[in-house]
């Protein structure tokens, strides 16, 4: 990709990769068709896909032209679904681990490969394991599996450690089958919870409190079958809106929901952008270099961690020193050394991240490591001198469908070399 063009035009966000995977695990609540539009067409849906017809489910997907790049999930859950998920696609994608829930509930077992070693952290399940013991199933783990068991799941009351996003959703997803009522406090409060619970209430369940850091969730007999539709991707968008700032660009991002990027739009307001809020999306343009600001990221509403890698990339090209605090995963600061390879300032220091800006960056080849490093490394390769070559580029095509078409259409000289995995 070449360096030195301003972001400039409009893009379009299908739904969050984040949402739509759990969508497709809580279709396994209810015996029979579940729709599900705006789902995002990337690997990790596929992967996702494959998941569910493991358990016996029937799955297809349509794209949907204009949609950039999303299409429906059909997913045909059969009566008696299969309980297993193995390894090969658990190492593949962590996000399998939320068959546990719903297949529990519905089933009252499973066995789900455990997933081994990340690139962002140890990334535990031990609130994801207790809380499901708490609601009465027996959970161990055997040759590499965690085998969960439950005649029958009854409803208590949860206080997780922290509020994780994974655990919480887990969570809810058994709960809406239990006998009685369950309690989440310090429950996560996502976009992407809620955009959960709005499917799971459309298809019978009795949720209250999802958005806010108590979870009221009412057991049901049965939950029937629903189309419904996936919440916009808050990170892409995110993502098109800190390039804008970083390319001193204009971008409009379509169907994007400004409220679920509240500090991070601030952010760019103080780096000095302009940002508009339309009808159906937001509008991020920027007229002078970015002057550095500090970016601490946290559960929701804070800064996102899956805008982290951007932030620092932000900093990079910014006027004085940033400092950006990672307080949701380790180790999510290993991408730098490949931002330094571009010719960044950064220092880092446990979780805190000192970047120094500079007026531009060198084109080197990097190595996407994952997801967000990968969409952190291309918006600095945007600002760099030179063609830089980013390459593992198949992890970013995990969170962004049509990427690079979708930089074209906004004026970036990008080809992929690559195929995608
Ligand atoms: C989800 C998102 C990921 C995002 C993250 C935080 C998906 C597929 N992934 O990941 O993109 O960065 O939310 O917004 O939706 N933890 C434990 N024990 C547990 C569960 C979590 O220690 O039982 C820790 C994790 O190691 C991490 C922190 O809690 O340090 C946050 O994790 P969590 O919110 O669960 O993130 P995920 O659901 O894995």
């Amino acid at each position: 990709m070449s360096g030195g063009t301003a972001l400039s035009g409009r893009v379009r966000v299908t739904g969050a990769k984040n949402s739509a995977l759990k969508l497709m695990a809580a279709a396994l609540l209810a015996p029979g068709r579940t729709a599900i539009d705006e789902v995002p067409d990337i690997l990790d849906v596929a992967i996702m896909s494959e998941v569910l017809r493991r358990l016996g489910c029937d799955v297809t997907y349509e794209r949907t032209p204009g949609s950039g790049g999303g299409g429906r999930v059909v997913v045909d859950v059969p009566e008696k679904p299969s309980t297993e998920t193995d390894y090969d696609l658990v190492r593949r994608m962590r996000a399998s681990i939320s068959v546990l829930g719903p297949l529990v509930a519905r089933c009252g077992s499973a066995r789900v490969a455990l997933p081994g070693g990340d690139a962002i952290g140890s990334r535990g399940l031990d609130m994801h394991i207790s809380g499901l013991e708490r609601l009465g199933a027996t959970i161990v783990s055997e040759h590499g599996f965690l085998v969960a068991t439950a005649p029958r799941l009854t409803g208590t009351s949860i206080w997780l450690d922290f509020p994780s996003v994974g655990a919480t959703e887990n969570l809810v997803m058994a709960a809406v089958l239990a006998e009685g009522t369950t309690v989440i406090d310090n429950a996560a409060r996502e976009p992407e919870i809620v955009d959960l619970c709005s499917m799971l209430t459309a298809m019978g369940a009795r949720i209250d409190g999802a958005g806010t850091s108590t979870i009221t969730v009412e057991g049901v007999e049965g939950l029937s079958p629903v189309e419904c539709t996936t919440v916009p991707d808050r990170i892409v968008a995110g993502t098109w809106a800190i390039g804008a700032v970083m390319t001193q660009g204009d971008v409009v991002v379509e169907r994007a929901v400004a409220e679920h990027l509240t500090v991070a739009l601030d952010k760019l307001t103080d780096a000095g952008a302009t940002v508009e809020t339309l009808p159906d999306g937001f509008r991020v343009a920027m007229q002078d270099r970015p002057r550095a600001v500090d970016v601490v990221t946290l559960p929701f509403p804070g800064f996102p961690t899956d805008l982290q890698p951007m932030a620092v990339a932000l900093a990079a090209v910014s006027t004085g020193t940033a400092l950006i605090t990672e307080n949701v995963f380790e180790g999510r600061f290993m991408f730098v050394n490949e931002l330094v390879r571009l010719g960044a300032d950064v220092r880092i220091d446990g979780h805190h991240a000192v970047v120094r800006g500079r007026e531009r960056l060198s084109s080197a080849p990097v190595l996407a490591t994952d997801i967000r490093a990968g969409a952190g490394l291309v918006l600095a390769g945007l600002v760099s001198d030179g063609v830089t070559e980013v390459q593992d580029v198949h992890h970013v095509d995990r969170g962004y469908p049509d990427f690079v078409e979708q930089l074209r259409g906004l004026g970036v000289r990008i080809e992929r070399t690559q195929r995608p995995a």
